[in-house]
């Protein structure tokens, strides 16, 4: 419990005014893809220059509260050969569920040791899918059981269940399937015992799905997905950090900035990666000379996010590249 009040004293710097989350947890695999697309092989070199980039940005701290890192960051160099995460969900409709729990009580122990004071569980449900009632079920639950631990070993959990960016469906059915999701998840979360005021919550805004014909404006999807978080989420969760799932860099932003143009009883923020990242990786190109321009990059990203959580973000002045979508379809964590 002690440990615990020690991270929930933290929790009041990540959820600060104006500050948000850096994600950059992409696991060995996903970040080999990201740096397959600016011509770089998967190295640790090359995986350590970029998340060395990331985080020695100058002053990157003034807008970003806390990061959100891969084990090999954690303990800077590790082999790859570990299997957690997403995995086929026997029984389902070819959906996911995401394992680890087995000795996980060891693990957060050992994390906390090692420095960390949060972890994250990301869980995905998707829409075409079903989803099914059964993988619905198994998310909320895994997601439950994982806070459980991680809060009894002294770290805050971010508890992240995905509705993916996946389908054609409109913007009342993700509403629908979010619905049941986020009160499941609240459910099993009470079952186990584990402490709103020691959570973050990490979802996916309400948004039609990609591939919809009718999209929706920042207003639409923060009316939607505010109205959702009033019906659905206590309180006392001190922070809902969202993913950013595929959309554009300034539609992540826009969007943020909708929902943060008035009072909200939790810190309404972002923990995103790719809406973070993309400029700033393509600009670097793993080349050391555009080190200082990419890190830039990331600083315009982090800075118009900040100012997203107050709610005064404009869009003046934003490049084509931060306004393409990044949506990939049956995109694996
Ligand atoms: P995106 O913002 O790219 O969706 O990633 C957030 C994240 O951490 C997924 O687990």
């Amino acid at each position: 419990m002690f440990q615990c009040f020690t991270s929930f004293y933290k929790l009041k710097t990540v959820a600060s005014p104006g500050r948000g989350i850096l994600a950059m947890d992409e696991s060995n695999a996903t970040c080999g893809k990201r740096l397959a697309s600016i011509g770089l092989e998967n190295t640790e070199a090359n995986r350590q220059a970029y998340r060395t980039l990331l985080v020695t940005a100058p002053g990157l701290g003034q807008y970003i509260s806390g990061a959100i890192l891969f084990e090999e960051t954690l303990y800077q160099s590790t082999t790859d050969g570990k299997k957690m995460g997403l995995v086929p969900l026997a029984g389902s409709n070819d959906e996911s569920w995401c394992q680890g729990l087995d000795g996980l009580a060891s693990r957060t122990a050992a994390y906390y040791q090692q420095g960390a004071r949060f972890a994250k569980w990301r869980t995905v449900v998707s829409i075409p899918n079903g989803p099914s009632a059964l993988a619905v079920r198994e998310a909320a639950w895994g997601l439950a059981r994982y806070a459980a631990i991680a809060q009894d070993n002294g770290l805050v959990p971010i508890v992240e269940p995905e509705i993916l960016l996946d389908g054609d469906h409109g913007i009342d059915r993700t509403f629908e399937v979010a619905q049941k999701v986020w009160a499941e998840v609240f459910f099993y979360l009470a079952e186990n015992n584990v402490m709103f005021e020691g959570i973050l919550l990490k979802p996916s805004m309400v948004t039609p799905g990609a591939e919809c014909k009718e999209k929706a404006t920042p207003q639409q999807v923060a009316e939607y997905t505010l109205k959702l978080l009033h019906r659905r989420i206590p309180p006392a969760v001190p922070g809902i950090m969202f993913l950013s799932g595929g959309q554009s860099e300034v539609e992540a932003t826009l969007n943020l900035n909708a929902m943060n143009q008035g009072p909200n009883p939790w810190h309404v923020s972002f923990s995103y990666a790719r809406a973070l990242q993309n400029t700033c990786l393509k600009t670097w190109g793993g080349r050391p000379e555009n080190v200082k321009a990419a890190q830039d990059t990331l600083l315009t990203r982090a800075k118009a996010n900040s100012l997203a959580q107050l709610g005064k973000y404009t869009g003046e002045g934003e490049s084509e590249e931060a306004k393409k979508g990044m949506f990939v379809k049956g995109y694996v964590y």
